[in-house]
């Protein structure tokens, strides 16, 4: 059955989110190798790979589908942060964002008896579940080390432990 044109408008948008996210997180990258913070700057670097691999989940879906996949502009990220809880701040708003985001594109296919788009979400919403968990606790373990700079330092060697898909340091 061929894609309805709102689906397909949603998960392009959709795509540009994750796109975004993405782009933003390359961004934290490159802050964390400002200050010297390796360790993070690995771990953001993974994230940043994830998010990656989610537009490309959405890209051949879309594909799959036989719909017309269209890229819009990736706005310009901001990498001028004051602290590292600042960093896990921004990075939380933007994974409950897309979480909101997610949300909006499965209400729609449910609206539209899109049973395939439907199932295909549900992958992202586990996702999701685990991306704000993941930003929560990480938050949590830098507010906790505040000023500890050593503390800092043996958080940012667990963060290079940080393996694919979300395992390892941090969650
Ligand atoms: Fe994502
Ligand atoms: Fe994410």
């Amino acid at each position: 059955m061929a894609i309805d044109p709102k689906i397909q408008a949603a998960i392009n948008k959709q795509i540009n989110h994750e796109m975004t996210a993405a782009y933003n997180y390359l961004a934290m990258v490159v802050y964390f190798d400002q200050i010297n913070l390796a360790g993070f700057a690995f771990w953001m670097q993974k994230q940043h790979e994830e998010e990656l691999a989610h537009a490309s989940k959405l890209f051949k879906y879309l594909s799959d589908r036989g719909g017309v996949v269209e890229l819009e502009a990736i706005p310009k990220p901001s990498a001028k942060f004051d602290s590292v809880a600042q960093v896990f701040e921004a990075a939380l708003a933007m994974e409950q964002a897309n979480t909101a985001s997610i949300n909006s594109v499965y209400a729609l296919a449910k609206e539209m008896n899109d049973y395939a788009t439907l199932s295909h979400l549900q992958w992202f919403l586990d996702e999701q579940v685990e991306e704000e968990k993941t930003m929560e606790e990480t938050l949590g373990l830098v507010r906790f080390v505040g000023d500890d700079k050593s503390a800092l330092l043996t958080l940012n060697n667990q963060m290079a432990n940080r393996q694919d898909e979300g395992e390892g340091a941090g969650g």
